[in-house]
């Protein structure tokens, strides 16, 4: 072998380690009910997730809603290194949409799938094995007349006939689809039982070997890990997945998982992603605040216990030597000491090199605003943390463009009652002050709020987490709101955890108006 072929061979021995990072947070994620994110949340995380090097961004489905369309197109407008994607039913409307809506993006990718098990063919959707198979003929090669780059996936792949499965898959590979997913769509498989799968495939499907095998797996039984896992060991080259394992019911698999098993167990798994992962903290914490889905404490990687230490063996034993008890690093997921960051004498210089630390980039106005009301946090508590500044920027983002505002509010708790609550509300630009007694401060608050906002909508959740430590600390709170169907969600953080909860609950009933007039819309237009 010559110097230069061996370089080559290297460099595609290169390419053949890499496993390809697919994040489906904005897509499958943002279909877990209650999951949904606004239009300004949907471009901070795809902002993140380019940033941090994802490979491949999943940014909606552009035939689902206007928004859906929108997002994606404007992700796709923004995203700098990642290729943006957008998914599609196979059928010429839904590939249409999604080749526009991912028409401006310097590197753009169009998901097509459809079901190919018994049960999806018979039950959803009515169709024979031969009429599924034309389906994939005609969607991927309508999909290739808007790009090269065309995912096909058999929903339901791992509950379909083999042979079958291979026919599909071969159709889709002649008709011009570059990768080719293999769904676990229901989270049914084993470990072992995928391996199989995948390594069959890739041995009886003629073509196999030129497309990229990707794997798509859900978490009904707590294996979406260990199943990408064992499909990259069968030859997979792709994983989808997202951040804290957010999906359809029991989620897909956890990015932050599956990169730092792929990091941790080299030896095992001699592979590498493209990942910064000292910014997977950091996406866990934005995703879940836009979401309102809290992280479990003992989620693996990002979850807050995940590097804590409590019993007396294994303090001492880290105290002795670190990897007694650790494998990773905190600091390898972004985890640092929480810092002392500034106070009320800090200026706007630090904030910002501080902003910048924490891996925020904002515009003027965002950064005027967010020092702003960081100064006005630092009047009112004495130490201001990282994950303080992390609160206050997140919030900022969530409610820019909120209809209804919470001017002001005081509240009368106590022992002696009825707690009253007096509440000012900014509604699209009038406002309306009324005051309303209730069964505690927060329901006192929340009546006050429907007497300004009459509505049915059901509180699905009212959710309260300190930031930090320390009675001072600000309170976050989540809330859920359901209306026919409709699933809204608000979030706020304040040192006051009821003027967090009044702006949570406003904030969720802000993206109701926006949906209820949506759908008005849309009946109108039919
Ligand atoms: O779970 C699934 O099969 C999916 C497909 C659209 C890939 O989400
Ligand atoms: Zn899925």
């Amino acid at each position: 072998m010559t110097a230069s072929s061996e370089g080559k061979a290297a460099a595609v021995a290169g390419e053949q380690d890499k496993i390809i990072i697919f994040d489906t947070t904005l897509r499958d994620g943002e279909q877990c009910p209650g999951a949904t994110m606004t239009y300004e949340e949907k471009l901070q995380v795809a902002e993140l997730l380019d940033d941090m090097g994802v490979d491949i961004i999943e940014a909606g489905f552009p035939i689902a809603s206007e928004g859906d369309f929108e997002s994606v197109q404007e992700i796709a407008k923004l995203a700098k290194t990642s290729v943006i994607c957008g998914l599609a039913r196979a059928n010429p409307a839904d590939i249409d949409r999604a080749g526009e809506a991912i028409r401006p993006a310097k590197r753009g990718r169009i998901h097509t799938f459809i079901g190919t098990s018994p049960l999806h063919r018979q039950h959803q959707l009515g169709l024979s094995q031969d009429q599924v198979h034309e389906r994939v003929i005609q969607s991927v090669t309508r999909a290739r007349n808007f790009t090269d780059d065309v995912e096909w996936s058999a929903m339901d792949a791992t509950r379909t006939e083999f042979e079958y499965l291979c026919r599909v898959v071969e159709a889709a590979i002649r008709s011009g689809a570059t990768t080719i997913n293999i769904p676990d769509t229901v989270g049914y498989a084993l470990p072992e039982e995928y391996f199989e799968l995948i390594s069959k495939l890739k041995t009886s499907v003629p073509g196999m070997d030129k497309v990229v095998i990707s794997t798509h797996c859900h978490d009904d039984l707590g294996l979406a890990v260990a199943n990408s896992l064992a499909g990259i060991r069968a030859g997979a080259r792709q994983i989808e997945c997202t951040i804290n394992g957010l999906g359809e019911r029991a989620g897909n698999a956890a990015l932050e998982e599956i990169v730092m098993a792929i990091r941790t167990r080299h030896d095992l798994l001699p592979h590498h992603t493209g990942i910064r992962t000292e910014m997977l903290s950091r996406a866990s914490k934005l995703v879940s605040a836009v979401t309102n889905f809290p992280v479990q404490y003992n989620k693996a990687i990002v979850g807050r216990n995940a590097f804590a230490h409590e019993s007396g063996i294994h303090q001492d034993g880290v105290l002795k030597h670190v990897e007694t008890y650790e494998i990773m690093t905190p600091e390898s997921v972004g985890v640092g000491k929480s810092s002392l960051v500034m106070g009320k004498h800090s200026g706007r210089a630090a904030f910002k090199s501080k902003l910048k630390e924490l891996g925020y980039g904002l515009g003027d106005n965002a950064l005027e605003d967010a020092f702003n009301r960081f100064k006005a946090l630092a009047d009112k508590k004495k130490h201001v943390y990282d994950e303080d500044i992390e609160a206050l920027v997140d919030e900022g983002v969530a409610h820019m463009n909120d209809r209804l505002k919470v001017v002001a509010l005081t509240v009368i708790a106590g022992t002696m009652g009825p707690q009253t609550a007096t509440l000012t509300l900014d509604i699209e630009g009038q406002s309306k002050t009324v005051q309303s007694t209730g069964n505690g401060p927060v329901d006192a608050t929340f009546n006050a709020i429907k007497q300004l906002i009459p509505h049915d909508a059901r509180l699905d959740l009212y959710q309260v987490h300190a930031v930090t430590e320390g009675t001072d600390a600000q309170a976050e709170v989540s809330v859920r709101l359901e209306e026919d169907g409709r699933i809204v969600t608000g979030r706020s953080a304040d040192p006051d955890t009821l003027v967090a909860s009044a702006r949570a609950y406003v904030a969720a009933l802000s993206k109701l108006v926006v949906k209820r007039q949506k759908t008005a819309q849309a009946q109108q237009a039919v």
